[in-house]
């Protein structure tokens, strides 16, 4: 795609990939991805704001064969998916600086062959003049990872948000132009890197909240245009109550654990609790880990299948530990042939919830109707729990 203008003298570059279907081997991308550099021209200087995956550093190169001059390259993240080509816009533009914080620039030393005298550091609130545009960068860590920060257009009201708000979509649309598509997209971004360092996120959101920004232009995904739309979604999935949701992943091998499963989902919407359920041969992790940003409940359902838990099931307990939602009860429910220690081993596997263990249901063989009765017995206690503690499908009863 050739560089596409968003304002005067400013446009966005970088490379829509369409077909990239996971990201750093672990996260699913349903809808694609895209790594957006942004160029600025000043009056006097002319900025990149980050690179894109070396993967498609042609793409990029070709973008900046009209651009006779860079005189900066703002690296927000040192991520290689928007630092990448950093070392190869530099060698085009041997003059340029990278400005980065000072946490950034041992990371990018060490993951890329960046000299050290080609370093700019910044500190937080710091400016830099490009002569009629005016760059304020603003330190915001853990988006995603600990050196990262964000850049303000002073003169345009832009934030350059790099991974903070952004979306895995593949697009030809270069403004957001269906919020709910952009909503799940987003939602399920943040579960998955931003969702564990929450209370931070809640310290930037504050941060950023004087500002007067007028458009986020992220590194993945499209430009805001109505900035309000994802603070506002942000600050829900931050600072939100759990609603009245269980998050139930399971595996089942012979049927019984399925024959459970099944049994509770019903009841628990027969008592008025909604359910949103992966069977994990099968599922989407992104999309479980989308569920997870505000549900009150967890139940693992899991066969016992070697003395434990199923490896399925231990990787969603897992994930949940890694993720630290702001879940609040958990429970295990399944089926076993013989014997084994399923509930000690998944209870172990997730230190980081700060959650209340309901008794779990574990069953001998084919479940009969004591096992049915004693779901029936948890979905009862699951529902008023959530009863008790205010949760509405919205989130807290004020
Ligand atoms: Fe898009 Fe954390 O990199």
């Amino acid at each position: 795609m050739k560089p596409r203008k968003i304002k005067e003298n400013i446009y966005w570059m970088g490379s829509v990939d369409w077909d990239r279907r996971l990201f750093d081997s672990l996260v699913p991308l349903p809808d694609g991805t895209s790594y957006n550099a942004y160029l600025v021209e000043g009056s006097e200087k002319t900025v990149l704001l980050d690179s894109v995956d070396p993967a498609r550093a042609d793409e990029l190169l070709s973008q900046l064969e009209s651009v006779p001059r860079i005189d900066y390259i703002v690296s927000h993240h040192a991520e290689q998916d928007h630092s990448g080509t950093i070392p190869q816009v530099l060698a085009k533009y041997p003059k340029a600086k990278v400005i980065a914080t000072p946490k950034a620039k041992p990371m990018l030393m060490d993951l890329l062959p960046i000299a050290e005298d080609a370093f700019i550091t910044v500190e937080d609130g710091e400016t830099l003049s490009l002569g009629d545009k005016t760059l304020q960068f603003i330190r915001t860590p853990w988006v995603h990872w600990p050196e990262t920060m964000v850049t303000y257009l002073q003169e345009e009201k832009i934030l350059f948000s790099c991974d903070f708000f952004g979306s895995h979509i593949a697009t030809s649309d270069l403004f957001v132009s269906e919020e709910g598509r952009v909503y799940e997209a987003a939602k399920r971004y943040y579960a998955e890197i931003m969702m564990p360092f929450r209370n931070i996120i809640a310290k930037n959101l504050e941060k950023l909240a004087p500002y007067d920004v007028e458009m986020i232009a992220p590194s993945h995904g499209q430009i805001y245009t109505r900035p309000a739309f994802i603070m506002d979604a942000y600050r829900d999935w931050v600072h939100g109550s759990p609603r009245n949701t269980v998050v139930l992943p399971y595996v089942s091998m012979h049927g019984s654990t399925q024959k459970m499963v099944d049994y509770f989902v019903a009841s628990l919407v027969e008592k008025g609790v909604r359910v949103e359920l992966f069977n994990l041969a099968v599922t989407d992790i992104g999309k479980l880990a989308m569920s997870l940003v505000d549900a009150a409940t967890i139940v693992v359902g899991t066969p016992t299948i070697l003395a434990g838990p199923h490896p399925y099931a231990a990787y969603a307990a897992f994930l949940a530990n890694a993720l630290r939602p702001k879940t609040e009860f958990l429970s295990i429910i399944g089926s076993y042939g013989w014997g084994g220690k399923t509930v000690d081993t998944l209870a172990a596997m997730v230190p980081n919830l700060k959650v209340e263990v309901l008794d779990p249901v574990l069953y001998k063989g084919v479940p009969s109707e004591t096992a049915f009765k004693a779901l029936d017995h948890l979905a009862h206690t699951i529902a008023a729990k959530h009863r008790e503690n205010g949760y509405t499908n919205e989130g807290k009863k004020s």
